[in-house]
């Protein structure tokens, strides 16, 4: 037995799965998936095949000539699902797997009309990273195990399917009032990759290799705030090579969605908290484009490998963004970045094993281990190596590596074992062996500067001798500066600053959420009443995970708010994804009573 992945009961001494073929309908009354997949391996096999399975129903297993092919369910593991172990007869090229998804399943999110922008039709959304694949079809979840994929998804009508993968054409479904979506995805992908999403869909075109879709009430505004996507694309390919995903296609998807964006290939998911109307908060889309080079196309070996994926796209999406932009407003962003990462530190304590880039999580669910540091210390990391090689070596280093290794997924030694090789010395000037192995942050980690920078730090830290940004100071601010000053203020203020702050910047009715979501972290952790409302208006409407936890955590810290917490999350919660509500729950469990 060889089982090189701690989180999936993939066992690389048995066949290898090379494509699927899917064939689902979609019942949003039972709220299941349910229909087949045929798994096609990549050379004739025979003997054991063990798959991953969360709370999936199966109904058949069958070769390609249709006889039944023996399995077994083996028991339930918390955090790993049930391994389901074929015995395959010798030349097995193909098996076809009928079977059904639970209603529970983490990666799928059935949504009611009401908690749709348009309350008129349900809405399904996938969110399979980093091991829910499972609970969408048994497959080797495992992200060693790259595949291709073609889809047939039935729907009612009038919703419509999208995947992570080239549409390729529509026909009427197999009863009346359903129609089938059909999908091809050529490229071979992780399986934390595949993605769903059905509603009432639209879109509009940005370019000629660019859509985004939504649904039909926010098309217009997503379409504008994304109207830069070309731009974008064209600055990541001069940094990091050819687009190899042909097209790049975006969904808004409704808020309840638990993270920011997702990169599922040629379509990735987004939150509606980026359409603040201001394009503020694109480097959100740049971070998911940035996932092509780096995670997709070059991708983590398992979730202990995970901050190659998430440090080397934060370090992308802030090069993008200088390209874009310019360095003082690139330094911003590592601002930004570097209180996310002072802040989880801190949570974890610096000691902590989850502080490492590498990291060992057998045993653990990667959903508990999710934080800021593979993505903070992880991009910091790449900065030091720019820094100690020069900007140019680095900048062909990072295309030689995601040319060697595409599509691929490596380990952190094979990424150190090729700096090694392509950058000799820079390892060891860098320390590169302590950033990987050590937990916390070590003492050489580059530091990012700026006039802009330092004005507003230490404008925000006058704020308690009474000292007042004045008006004409504000209005020259961008929204980042404005998210660095209120980053810059202590967690809790008097009522008369609270009111002060909100009458200064016009706080609570912005729409750019991170500026309105740390305001109002302020205002719960200050028990300012005024902001209540508004507080319990985002936590009832946004279910995304990165403001959930500080919202929560602030209203923590007195009895009132607290108070206010429970009533809060009691109606809210039937809305959060399961995720989201784990998070929730685990934030309240550390209150005072
Ligand atoms: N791939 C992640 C989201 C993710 C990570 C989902 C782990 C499940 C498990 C995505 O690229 C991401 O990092 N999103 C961030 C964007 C931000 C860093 C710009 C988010 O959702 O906030
Ligand atoms: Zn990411």
């Amino acid at each position: 037995m060889s089982r090189l992945d701690p989180h999936s009961y993939w066992d690389a001494g048995q066949p290898r799965t090379r494509r699927l073929r899917l064939s689902l309908s979609v019942d949003f009354s039972e709220r299941r998936l349910s229909g087949s997949v045929v798994l096609e391996l990549a050379a004739p096999a025979s003997g054991p095949f063990d798959l991953d399975t969360k709370g999936l129903a199966i109904l058949s297993v069958r070769g390609a000539d249709g006889r039944d092919i023996p399995h077994a369910l083996a028991d339930e593991e918390p955090i790993l699902g049930r391994r389901l172990r074929l015995d395959l007869p010798s030349g097995t090229r193909e098996v076809a797997i009928e079977y059904r998804t639970s209603p529970d399943a983490v990666a799928l999110q059935w949504l009611a009309p009401e908690q749709t922008e348009g309350k008129r039709h349900p809405f399904l959304f996938s969110q399979c990273q980093a091991i829910h694949a499972r609970t969408v079809a048994p497959l080797q979840d495992s992200p060693r195990v790259r595949v291709t994929y073609a889809a047939e998804i039935t729907v009612p009508e009038p919703l419509a399917a999208v995947m992570s993968a080239g549409p390729a054409g529509v026909r009427p479904g197999p009863v009346a009032g359903t129609r089938t979506f059909l999908f091809e995805m050529p490229q071979p992908i992780p399986p934390y990759l595949l993605a769903l999403a059905v509603g009432d869909i639209g879109s509009r075109d940005l370019s000629p290799r660019s859509r985004v879709h939504s649904e039909p009430a926010t098309l217009e505004r997503a379409a504008w705030e994304f109207a830069g996507i070309e731009e974008m694309i064209v600055k990541a390919e001069g940094l990091f090579g050819p687009y190899e995903w042909d097209r790049y296609d975006m969904i808004v998807l409704p808020p309840s969605f638990p993270y920011g964006g997702m990169e599922n290939p040629r379509m990735t998911f987004l939150t509606p908290t980026l359409l603040a109307g201001d394009r503020s908060l694109v480097d959100v889309v740049a971070h998911e484009l940035a996932h092509s080079w780096t995670g997709n196309l070059v991708t983590n070996a398992s979730i202990d490998h995970f901050w190659l994926n998430e440090g080397s796209t934060v370090y992308a999406e802030r090069r993008i963004h200088e390209a874009l932009h310019g360095e003082e407003a690139a330094v911003l962003g590592w601002a930004i970045g570097q209180k996310a990462l002072d802040e989880e530190m801190e949570r974890f304590g610096a000691g902590s094993p989850l502080t490492r880039l590498r990291t060992d999580l057998a045993g653990i669910d990667p959903d508990d281990a999710f934080s800021s540091i593979p993505y903070e210390k992880g991009s910091r990391l790449l900065a030091l190596l720019e820094r100690t090689a020069g900007r140019e070596r680095f900048d062909r280093f990072l295309r030689d590596y995601i040319a060697a290794f595409r599509f691929t997924s490596i380990t952190s030694e094979e990424w150190l074992a090729f700096l090694q090789e392509r950058l000799p010395g820079v390892a060891e000037r860098a320390q590169v062996r302590d950033w990987l192995y050590e937990p916390g942050l070590p003492a050489n980690a580059p530091v990012f500067r700026s006039r802009a920078l330092e004005d507003l730090t230490s404008l925000a830290e006058s704020w308690t001798r009474g000292e007042r940004p004045t008006p004409p100071q504000i209005a020259t601010w961008k929204p980042s500066e404005m998210l660095v000053f209120l980053k810059g203020l202590p967690r809790e203020l008097p009522p008369a600053d609270c009111a002060a702050l909100d009458q200064l910047l016009g706080l609570m009715g912005r729409g750019n959420h991170e500026i309105l979501v740390e305001w109002l972290v302020i205002a719960a952790g200050s028990d300012y009443e005024p902001a209540f409302g508004k507080v319990r208006e985002v936590l009832t409407r946004v279910g995304r995970m990165k403001y959930l936890r500080p919202l929560y955590a602030a209203l923590g810290r007195h009895p009132r708010t607290r108070a206010l917490a429970r009533d809060i999350v009691a109606a809210a919660s039937p809305g959060y994804h399961a995720l989201s509500r784990r998070v929730v729950e685990s934030v309240m469990s550390k209150y005072a009573d």
